[in-house]
């Protein structure tokens, strides 16, 4: 392990007003979002549908780095490289998603514990090779009726301090995912609670564990209420209290911090982020990492038809500037419509 380029690559990923395009989805999510839209779910349109995001028109003044499936680590772009060749090329930081998904928790009906660590040493020196310098690990954590156990936290804690170790021992950069879901009607105090509690025992665990601070980048989710919570919090609210958790649990080495959207609407994802980063004391980069927040609406519009991928790529440029925008603060809804 080598600090000082995992903190160089770390601090690239959250460099001034940029953050993290995620087009990682599994070939399940991947076919339930082409399905949706009447899509034809193939290899050819994966690939091509990831390569118009991509290929957008200064999509590099807005976007760090962008965290790809094991598919697309090995495609090539239409203009002939490979998927991460042409993310240096365009001063993009190539990444890889390396969990093998979320699968039910022995024991614990309705929690979820994430797999694949099983040959992960050897997987992550196959994608180092390949170009990736940094990787992604979700875990997901479901609120409902007696549950989160500690076991799920403390397990999943436990699996993304392996993967941590794994990825630092060979200089790729892990992004640590502790996502807590939306699903549900819990209020805005139920989620602090729960994502608290959940990023107090992984940085404990991480601390055990010996991973290096200095060279991660925390993925959280922020704190709002459930999405089917009838009682509606303002960003303003959103952002003291997702602030408030960082401050009671993430280290001050963890150079930067770059939001999931979770589900929350494109408007939501950018104006509580631009929110979270006007509270302006912060000791870690504050930006975002979305994966539907920055690509639905460009999704829609192509449509697997490649004759829209002007119209698509005007939309992920347009998102990624919002964001960008929002990733210093400097967001606001009236520019929706500009
Ligand atoms: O792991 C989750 C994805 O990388 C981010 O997806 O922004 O749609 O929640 P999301």
């Amino acid at each position: 392990m080598d600090i000082n380029i995992l903190n160089k690559i770390a601090v690239e990923m959250v460099a001034d007003s940029k953050g993290i395009l995620a087009i990682d989805e599994s070939h399940g999510t991947c076919k339930k979002r082409f399905d949706a839209l009447n899509i034809d779910v193939t290899e050819e349109n994966r690939r091509s549908y990831r390569d118009m995001l991509i290929s957008a028109n200064s999509l590099s003044d807005y976007i760090s780095g962008a965290i790809l499936f094991d598919e697309t680590i090995r495609q090539k772009t239409s203009e002939g490289s490979t998927f991460p060749d042409y993310l240096d090329k365009v001063g993009i930081i190539p990444g890889i998603k390396v969990d093998a998904g979320a699968k039910p928790f022995s024991s614990h009906p309705n929690e979820k514990i994430t797999e694949g660590l099983d040959n992960l040493t050897e997987r992550m020196k196959e994608y180092s090779s390949l170009g990736a310098k940094f990787a992604k690990w979700r875990a997901v954590i479901t609120i409902g009726e007696n549950i989160p156990s500690s076991a799920c936290m403390l397990a999943n804690s436990h699996a993304l301090a392996r993967y941590a170790s794994i990825c630092q021992e060979i200089n790729i950069v892990p992004i640590v995912e502790p996502e807590v879901l939306m699903d549900g009607s819990h209020n805005i105090n139920k989620c602090f609670e729960v994502t608290n509690t959940m990023q107090s025992i992984l940085f404990e665990t991480l601390d055990k564990l010996d991973i290096n601070f200095s060279g991660i980048i925390l993925k959280p989710n922020m704190i709002t209420p459930g999405a089917s919570c009838v009682e509606k919090s303002s960003p303003e609210e959103i952002a003291e209290l997702t602030v408030k958790c960082l401050g009671n649990n993430v280290p001050k080495e963890v150079p930067g911090i770059a939001f999931l959207s979770g589900g929350q609407s494109d408007e939501d994802a950018s104006n509580n982020l631009s929110n979270i980063n006007k509270i302006n004391n912060n000791p870690w980069k504050v930006t975002f990492s979305y994966g539907r927040a920055l690509q639905l609406e460009a999704m829609k519009k192509w449509g697997g038809n490649n004759q829209n991928i002007i119209e698509a790529q005007k939309i992920i440029s347009k998102r990624a500037y919002m964001n960008s925008l929002a990733a210093s603060g400097k967001y606001d809804l009236s520019m929706e419509s500009k």
